[in-house]
């Protein structure tokens, strides 16, 4: 048996060990990088049943490691996608070469002009752009919701997409970046029901499970339809990559191979063998990097120049989003925002006072980095937008890396001194 069927196996077992077999490769105990663009068939009569397999899903080769050509899938793609299914708790998943290549792919495969979709505020400005720039061009309508664990807000938002075409699609991302806000995955699904029931079009969900990640939060187990990991953060780890993903039933995941396969979005064999190689060693970085995490934000809370902060571990007992983190987050992740006191001068004046934190967009690398979400990753979203989403012009995201957490304190102490 695969270490990917064993269903008795920890996720750390699996990170280690699903999606490959040393048999399957002279006996390697590590795989090889298949650094081909094409496959040689055995006959004409395989080339005819690899292509039936690969587009109508039937005839003999069903199952076999058979390759046609590395755009349409290769070795080292199946080994990342086994892995990440896994991972997630999920039948399969399709990898791409970046996070807004996965988002663009679903969005493609799901939505027609004349449909609208409904997405959670705030959201990473590439998917907001892709879903209030891009898509409107295509007939797509959006609405948006920010209060997640709200379903009058919610249900609200759905009514409104609802008025100007078929609502096929709910888009959350939880937590968010950059603000940790958090959205109740289970009342997503059980409102997409509703909305099914009511209407005869049951929307897709779809989360992006980036902040978090694969380890952190399983957003399958939770009934959502399509799981979504900008692999290029944790997963990849050491901000030296980009890739996406998205697992769920094996229904939905092969119609998004197909279209990747048009699109030519496919991960390429090396990138996949480095992030698999990465995968294996996720949760030894996620535990220092929240450890770390953890030691940071209570140095802000208690810095007189620091306003306030996100971190998802300050959650107060009793309040709706505490309730839902307990319910679906397994750990408060290394990633949060904060707030230093003044405006965009402050916090300009901080960042070019640091001397060890990387000034740098992205997040989830064993480096600690720091950004300006309004004037850098969300610049492209409209401010009033951005302060709905709890974005302002004093916001800094902080993902938190796994340095001596000494070191990294005594920077940001340095830096807020500046101010
Ligand atoms: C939450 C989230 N989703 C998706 C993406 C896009 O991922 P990629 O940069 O791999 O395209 C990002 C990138 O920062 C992100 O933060």
């Amino acid at each position: 048996m695969s270490a990917a069927e064993d269903p008795v196996l920890h996720p750390e077992t699996l990170a280690v060990r699903a999606g490959y077999e040393p048999a399957e490769a002279s006996n390697a105990a590590k795989p090889p990088i298949y650094m081909t663009s094409t496959f040689a068939y055995a006959s004409a009569r395989q080339a005819k049943d690899i292509h039936q397999a690969y587009f109508d899903g039937t005839g003999p080769e069903v199952g076999r490691p058979g390759h046609i050509y590395a755009r349409l899938g290769h070795p080292n793609l199946d080994m990342v996608e086994t892995r990440l299914a896994a991972l997630d708790g999920a039948e399969a998943a399709a990898v791409f070469n970046s996070g807004m290549a996965t988002h663009s792919a679903i969005a493609l495969a799901h939505l027609r002009p004349g449909d609208s979709m409904v997405f959670s505020r705030p959201i990473y400005g590439g998917t907001n752009g892709l879903y209030t720039g891009l898509m409107p061009e295509f007939g797509v309508h959006a609405a948006t919701f920010a209060d997640g664990c709200d379903r009058a807000d919610m249900m609200a938002a759905a009514e409104r997409a609802l008025a100007s075409g078929p609502l096929k699609l709910i888009l959350i991302e939880s937590p968010a970046n950059p603000t940790g806000a958090i959205v109740d995955i289970a009342m997503v699904v059980e409102l997409a029901d509703a909305i099914g029931v009511r209407t005869g079009v049951r929307p897709l969900v779809v989360i992006d499970n980036t902040l978090l990640g694969p380890l952190m939060q399983r957003p399958i187990a939770l009934g959502v339809d399509l799981c979504l990991t900008s692999l290029t953060k944790y997963c990849g780890g050491h901000s030296d990559l980009l890739a996406g993903g998205v697992s769920g039933r094996a229904a939905l995941i092969q119609p998004l191979r197909l279209l990747r396969t048009t699109l030519g979005s496919h991960l390429d064999p090396y990138t996949s063998w480095l992030l698999l190689r990465s995968m294996e060693t996720v949760h030894l970085r996620a535990e220092r990097a929240m450890e770390n995490a953890r030691h940071v934000a209570e140095f802000l809370r208690d810095h007189p120049k620091v306003a306030g902060i996100t971190y998802l571990g300050f959650l107060a007992e009793g309040t709706p989003e505490r309730r839902v983190y307990d319910r679906q987050c397994r750990a408060a992740g290394s990633t949060f925002s904060f707030a230093v006191t003044g405006g965009e001068p402050e916090a300009f004046r901080f960042l070019d006072a640091l001397r060890l934190l990387r000034f740098a967009v992205s997040l989830g690398g064993s480096e600690t980095l720091i950004t300006h979400p309004a004037t850098t990753t969300h610049y492209a979203i409209l401010p009033e937008e951005r302060l709905a989403g709890g974005i302002t012009d004093a916001t800094l995201r902080l993902s938190v890396g796994i340095e001596h957490v000494d070191d990294l304190i005594a920077d940001l102490s340095r830096a807020l001194d500046a101010i």
